[in-house]
């Protein structure tokens, strides 16, 4: 048994490991194989991207996936700490497998990801949840099925989460969800440490994959057929810093763009580290889109001191505009947090002010919310929880009228996307993403899944488009 520790996860290892995956060493429990399994994700992209990965190991195996809790022999919660609401979905699911157990008393239950990575939550898992059979970390995911097989061997509640491991392991098996849409990983983890994030802890130092490996996996995607690929980090811009003097997001990207693969994103930017460089990149390379998620947080420059962003509101808006003029059809979205600790009405105002100045194309709205461990979660808030949601209301009437006016901007234009797959409102209709990462509903008579078409948009929603391809115009 190995427990998490929020004051070791704090320390910064700087001695990455490139690890290669070997898994002809590793062999699941004989009495797993031929199995099903249930995987769970919630959060962000990265851990979408890591469900990919558990999926992908437990397939190369000998397990099967299934659809659904209820046939699985193993089901995997792979969860999120961002915020309090994440934590109660996860508990909540794990009540359900609880019952389940009742009747299946040989269904194992897994946990991992950013909540395994908490100490409060790890604690009362092993005190209160004696149901979850085995709890593994950000850092051991490629250990997975040692942690498996220690609790089929034991009989007893397995828990191996470590606090900073720091590697960085290649050729994992992957389970790709999508056959046109690919998740790349380029730097893990954070060393920004904003006041109220849990992510330096969860998952840990900033450490970059070397880039021939990326270079080489974006080359394998596109013989694949993939048309598009999306650079993951948690502050892509900080790409290179631990690894390198002399090679950059800019000089990533560049080369990712060279490989000649259709469509490149990246996700997300922290202002502090975006170059006029990088800027220049995205505006010049046809192949990286132009999309840019750029959170602001706050728009007063005290809160902004108090979170820990190291930048003020002028300095955002001149990357900002920065970004607006150079990049041709840009999209920009942002995040913001509204009541953060001692947000007054005029902090609050500020935050208006900035969404009013920069009409952003979408913005993720969230309630500030107190992570154990983080400094924010220390500060006096007196900010009623009443308050807080009236300013996120206010704040939401504000960025979806942004919203449509950049959707409603698009209509009789035709843009290019790619189309994922069938449209999730109507069946008879495809979905797509313009090249600036809207959302399209599209009419087309035959089935155009995995191409990127010609699209004339017809009509502008607060959150999606709908168009017609078009030959069937
Ligand atoms: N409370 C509320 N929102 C948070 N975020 C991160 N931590 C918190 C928190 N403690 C938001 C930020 C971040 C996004 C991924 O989640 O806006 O950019
Ligand atoms: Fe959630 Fe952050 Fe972990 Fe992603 S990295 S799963 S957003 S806590």
């Amino acid at each position: 048994m190995n427990l998490p520790n929020m004051i070791e996860a704090k320390k910064r290892d700087k001695e990455v490991l490139i690890v290669n995956y070997d898994y002809s060493d590793v062999k699941i429990d004989s009495s797993l194989i031929g199995k099903k399994f249930f995987v769970r994700t919630y959060g962000c992209q990265m851990n979408e991207h890591d469900g990919e990965k558990i999926k992908g190991v437990l397939i190369s195996q000998g397990l099967i996936e299934c659809a659904s809790l209820e046939e699985s022999d193993l089901a995997i919660l792979n969860t999120c700490a961002i915020r309090e609401n994440a934590h109660d979905k996860v508990f909540g699911f794990m009540g359900l497998v609880k019952k389940m157990k009742e009747s299946k008393p040989n269904l194992l239950l897994g946990i991992c990801g950013c909540m395994a990575q908490e100490e409060c939550v790890v604690n009362e898992i092993k005190s209160k949840y004696k149901y979850v059979d085995f709890v593994f970390g950000t850092h051991n995911l490629d250990n997975m099925i040692n942690v498996i097989n220690e609790r089929v061997r034991s009989g007893k509640q397995n828990i191996e989460v470590y606090s900073i491991l720091g590697n960085v392991c290649e050729g994992i098996p992957e389970k790709r969800e999508s056959k046109y849409s690919a998740w790349v990983d380029i730097i893990l983890g954070c060393d920004k440490f904003c006041t109220y994030c849990i992510v330096p802890y969860t998952r840990g130092t900033q450490r970059s994959r070397h880039y021939k490996y990326i270079i080489s996996e974006v080359n394998n995607l596109k013989s694949l057929g993939y048309k598009e690929i999306t650079l993951l980090g948690q502050n892509v811009n900080a790409y290179g810093k631990d690894l390198y003097d002399d090679y950059n997001l800019a000089n990533l990207l560049s080369d990712v763009s060279n490989t000649g693969i259709e469509r490149i994103r990246f996700v997300t930017s922290h202002p502090w580290d975006f170059t006029d460089e990088m800027v220049d990149v995205i505006a010049k390379c046809d192949n990286v889109m132009p999309y840019v998620h750029l959170p602001i947080q706050s728009g007063s420059n005290r809160i902004l001191k108090l979170m820990g962003r190291k930048y003020t509101r002028e300095e955002y808006l001149k990357l900002y505009n920065k970004i607006r003029e150079k990049v041709k059809g840009v999209s920009i979205t942002t995040d913001i947090i509204v009541g953060f600790p001692g947000e007054t009405e005029e902090d609050f105002q500020y935050t208006l002010d900035i969404v009013n100045e920069c009409k952003f194309d979408g913005a993720f709205t969230f309630v500030f919310s107190p992570r154990e461990g983080t400094p924010a979660a220390k500060l006096n808030d007196n900010v009623s929880v009443n308050e807080k949601n009236k300013r996120l209301y206010k704040l939401n009437e504000i960025v979806n009228k942004y919203s449509n006016e950049s959707n409603q901007k698009c209509v009789n234009s035709i843009m290019k996307c790619l189309v994922i797959g069938k449209s999730e409102k109507d069946n008879n209709k495809y979905m797509g993403y313009t090249e600036n990462m809207k959302l399209v509903n599209i009419v087309s008579s035959i089935d155009v899944i995995g191409e990127i078409i010609d699209v004339r948009i017809d009509e502008a929603k607060s959150f999606s488009l709908n168009g017609t391809r078009i030959e069937d115009c």
